[in-house]
């Protein structure tokens, strides 16, 4: 079976200011990996972990090799489709929430149904939000604003927006790294749950040994290079 994701030898070169050195993050970084797989990238500050997931989320192009999503070679669509990819195949989390502070948690769920290409019929958006809310217990806090919230709320609300338009792929860039112990271990629960239940594949960016250790394959960013753990 086609892997959902493969990247083959994906490497990353920043340049800066024509007289500073150029900057090489990645280096021929080859892995797939299978739909409903979850994987931990792991590695120490600057090593190119979110330089990594962005590329993998198309936020970012690689400066060569090659990305394929479901199969398809993301350098060959352009700006448009990928943004459609984008919005329709892969879901964000970061380390902040990146709530829009005057809506409430159901609205803010909801802003990824709104663009145009969206694939959910606004029903069916409005009773996955609803369910999904529940799932990560926030039910009661339907109507609150983000200000309105704990910080481990917050992010629930963040992995519940991240997961509205059915994406096959799940990217949570240090998802747990502004939350104490407790709301940590509470939302890797919520993750590694709603893998299962959606059988969206997984890649989580953590310094946290607990969280890795939840997901069943393990890369590790050292000097450029992926290695599997
Ligand atoms: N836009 C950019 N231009 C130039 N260099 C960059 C750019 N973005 C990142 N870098 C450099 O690339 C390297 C990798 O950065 P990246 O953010 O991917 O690291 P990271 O592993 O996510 O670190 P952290 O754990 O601190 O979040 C760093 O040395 C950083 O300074
Ligand atoms: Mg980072």
């Amino acid at each position: 079976m086609e892997p959902l994701l493969q990247l083959q030898d994906v490497s990353k070169t920043y340049l800066t200011t024509s007289d500073a050195a150029p900057v090489h993050v990645l280096n021929a970084v080859s892995f797939s990996l299978a739909q409903a797989e979850t994987a931990a990238i792991v590695g120490p500050s600057g090593s190119g972990k979110s330089t990594l997931l962005n590329i993998i989320g198309t936020l970012d192009k690689p400066t060569t090799g090659i990305v394929r999503l479901d199969g398809r070679d993301m350098a060959k669509l352009n700006d448009q489709e990928v943004a459609v990819v984008r919005n329709h195949q892969i879901g964000f989390i970061f380390q902040a929430h990146h709530l829009l502070p005057h809506c409430s948690v159901l609205e803010n769920v909801l802003i990824p149904t709104l663009a145009k290409c969206s694939v959910l019929k606004p029903s069916t958006a409005l009773e996955r939000a609803r369910r999904l809310i529940d799932r990560v217990g926030l039910t009661s806090r339907l109507n609150h604003r983000p200000s309105q919230l704990s910080g481990g709320e917050r992010q629930r609300v963040a992995v519940v927006r991240a997961l509205i338009n059915r994406p096959k792929l799940l990217l949570a860039d240090e998802p747990t790294g502004a939350l104490d112990r407790a709301s940590a271990q509470t939302l890797a629960q919520v993750l590694v749950d709603l893998n299962r239940e959606e059988k969206t594949t997984l890649i989580v960016v953590t310094h946290s040994l607990e969280l890795s250790k939840l997901m069943a394959r393990q890369f590790d960013v050292c000097d450029g290079a992926v290695r599997e753990k």
